[in-house]
């Protein structure tokens, strides 16, 4: 029987929160057992690469397996190399040295050759000879490059650069790069159709206002032989978080997993999905064309933070890590499509199932009865897997291991796990971070704090109507960074600090009891975070118009200074810039990293910063902007741009 959320009215219960409470004390020791089983060793912090808020440890985040199967490679995040693995013990046999924290890697089809990202504000591609482990020639790439991936061909690497909003085009040949193609919004992974004539690109977050009918993230579609984006699939209302986009082997699908936000309903319980669900869509490649969204959770336990696609080689089967609830999805994937079709073909019988239209399905949280096993894994934050036949490798991002999945159809599933982290006790800082992104800590795994503040604690560009300053009043999702020292917290400072928020989000958004540590370690990693350098920057300085735009900033007629006080860029008080339906105060914000936070103001209305000095400016209530020509107005943008 089908079992679906969208058709649950929102009833405004208070007395929700209150059984929420109840249901939760079991759910939660058990949590709690799990974490207290991981030392914790407050105190020694290592000192960090440039990374924002790093905390030095292996960070797995990129597999790779050679074309005979018998050696693994794994990209360390954090510490900047390559190891090589026995893909049977899983025991590490060598270790290859790349400059920059190594964010994925591609192998070439002969095994000779591997493509590692180095991500960073000025990223580089290390072309690395894999059997003696020498990096032969780095290529410059954008701002934060990773997921690299090479054309059925062999003769291009593409490279996602995350914060330069476009992809690399990089000729194997000559090392050199040759184009950069502009996408929607930051694109986190790729993947080329196996006749090469489509690059598909997962973009992270929606591109636009928040407070439209319709908010979500895009898969584009680039025409490899035009270079351009000649298509773009617009998911579902409310997904973003996109993390990996993957084709199957015969050629006729792609799969990409996200984040399905139910943001319009008034977050007061998290049963059956409420706020967030984790979804896959599925992209039928004969038409390029968008062919269904089917949910990972089921009815009373979220699957939370799909992350990583998968196929087996005969295309029938897709493995999807959850690096919020630390377990792999193994999915019949001939079963998905039978029972797709069915509802297609067979309006009756899908009545019957309870689909009343397509879209029907992908509010059905149990679609995947009897088509799927979750397989609980051993380690922390599963992010990236690899696949072999039916055999699956998966590395833990957190807790520093890296597992082998054996998945053989009837047969049961067999796993083994390996730590590659020398030093397995985690600092505070990396159990901040790590509790930040676990969902195993919310009531029946359905979302963690990265949810809507993605895995660094930013924003999700969403508007969420939370509870704490009142019903029916939606606001746009913030960024986390120099909460701590901004106070006081929440768009309308309804929390006096940071500290108090975090604990009101384990309470009132994961629905959860937690002891004390668990928001200590919050606080520090989230206290630890600095803010990347933009990528408006010109070799790590302002260009000349954001330089123009500082005077305009600064001066007295502007007055932007007077509350947005450079430093943090803000007097952490409370003023009435005229953004509010009615007269209403907003505390300010700062303007640090605002060049990835957009939309803007307390309600996501402005897409730019122009949107905010202009039209939600007309008074000159918001500082006064009305007498800067069009040319002032770019360089103030280009300013607040380079913050
Ligand atoms: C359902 C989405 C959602 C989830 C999940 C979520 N938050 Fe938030 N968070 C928001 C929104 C929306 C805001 C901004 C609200 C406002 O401005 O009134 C926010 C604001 C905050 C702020 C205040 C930032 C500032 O500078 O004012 C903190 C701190 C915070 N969240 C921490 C957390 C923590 C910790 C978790 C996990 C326990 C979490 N959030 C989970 C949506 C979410
Ligand atoms: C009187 C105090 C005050 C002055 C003067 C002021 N601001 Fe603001 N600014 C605010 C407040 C309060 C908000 C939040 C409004 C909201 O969320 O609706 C804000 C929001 C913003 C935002 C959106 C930030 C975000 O993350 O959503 C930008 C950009 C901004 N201001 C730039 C400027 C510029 C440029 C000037 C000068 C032309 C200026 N501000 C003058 C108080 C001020």
């Amino acid at each position: 029987m089908a079992v679906f959320l969208n058709r649950f009215r929102p009833h405004f219960v208070p007395y929700s929160l209150l059984v929420m409470h109840k249901l939760n004390t079991l759910s939660c020791s058990l949590a709690l057992a799990a974490l207290l089983a991981v030392p914790a060793a407050f105190g020694e912090v290592k000192d960090s690469t440039p990374k924002a808020g790093a905390d030095t440890w292996e960070a797995p985040a990129g597999l790779a397996i050679s074309p005979d199967g018998a050696e693994l490679y794994v990209a360390c995040a954090k510490t900047g190399h390559v190891l090589v693995l026995d893909a049977d013990g899983l025991e590490t046999k060598r270790s290859i040295a790349v400059s920059g924290g190594a964010s994925g890697l591609a192998l070439s089809a002969d095994g000779k050759t591997l493509y590692v990202t180095c991500a960073a504000p000025l990223s580089h591609l290390a072309v690395v000879d894999a059997a003696h482990g020498k990096v032969i020639r780095t290529i410059p790439a954008g701002h934060t490059a990773q997921a690299p991936v090479l054309s059925p061909d062999g003769a291009t690497v593409y490279v996602c650069n995350r914060f330069s909003d476009d992809i690399s085009v990089i000729n194997v040949k000559s090392g050199k790069e040759t184009g950069r193609i502009p996408v929607d919004r930051e694109p986190v992974a790729a993947a080329p159709t196996p006749d090469g004539k489509y690059l598909l690109v997962a973009n992270h977050l929606h591109h636009g206002r928040a407070d439209t009918n319709v908010v979500a993230a895009k898969v584009s579609v680039i025409d490899v032989a035009s270079r351009k984006v000649t298509k773009e699939l617009i998911l579902p209302n409310g997904s973003g978080m996109l993390r990996e986009i993957q084709v199957s082997p015969d050629g006729r699908y792609a799969g990409v997993v996200h984040v399905l936000a139910r943001y319009q309903l008034p977050t007061t319980q998290l049963e059956r999905g409420w706020m967030n669900t984790s979804a896959l869509s599925l992209i039928d490649l004969s038409d390029v064309s968008l062919m269904s969204t089917i949910l990972l959770d089921n009815v009373d336990s979220g699957a939370a933070n799909p992350w990583a696609v998968a196929w087996s080689a005969d295309s029938k089967t897709i493995y999807i890590t959850h690096a919020g609830t630390h377990e792999l999805s193994v999915i019949d994937f001939t079963g998905v499509l039978q029972k797709l079709a069915k509802a297609k073909a067979n309006p009756q019988a899908a009545a019957s199932a309870g689909y009343r239209s397509m879209p029907d399905i992908t509010g059905d949280l149990s679609f995947l009865a009897g088509l799927r096993e979750r397989v609980k894994l051993a380690g922390k934050g599963p992010r990236a897997s690899v696949t072999r036949d039916h055999r699956v490798y998966v590395a833990d991002y957190f807790s520093g291991s890296v597992e082998r999945v054996d998945a053989q159809p009837g047969l049961p599933v067999k796993t083994q796990v390996r730590h590659i982290e020398p030093n397995q006790t985690m600092s505070i800082l990396r159990r901040g971070e790590s509790l930040f992104n676990d969902a195993t800590i919310c009531f029946q795994g359905w979302q963690s704090c990265a949810s809507c503040h993605s895995d660094d604690a930013r924003s999700d560009g969403l508007n969420w109507d939370l509870l704490n300053d009142g019903i029916g009043n939606p606001k746009n999702s913030k960024s986390l960074l120099l909460s701590h020292r901004t106070p006081p917290a929440m768009s309308m400072g309804v929390r006096d600090t940071a500290e108090t928020a975090v604990r009101s989000g384990i309470r009132s958004i994961l629905f959860t009891v937690q002891p004390e540590e668990i928001p200590v370690a919050m606080d520090e990693w989230l206290k630890s975070m600095k803010p990347i350098p933009s990528p408006y920057l010109v070799n790590g300085k302002m260009s000349s118009a954001a330089k123009r735009g500082e005077t305009i900033f600064n001066s007295a007629e502007t007055h932007c200074a007077s509350c947005h006080t450079p430093g943090l860029y803000t007097d952490m008080k409370h003023h009435d810039v005229g953004t509010g339906a009615e007269e209403k105060l907003y505390d300010t914000p700062t303007l640090v990293e605002i060049w990835r936070t957009s939309p803007y103001l307390h309600d996501g209305s402005a897409v730019t910063i122009r949107d905010v000095l202009t039209s939600h400016n007309s008074k000159d209530r918001h500082g006064k902007t009305s007498h800067l020509t069009p040319a002032q107005l770019d360089d103030l943008a280009a300013y607040l741009l380079s913050l």
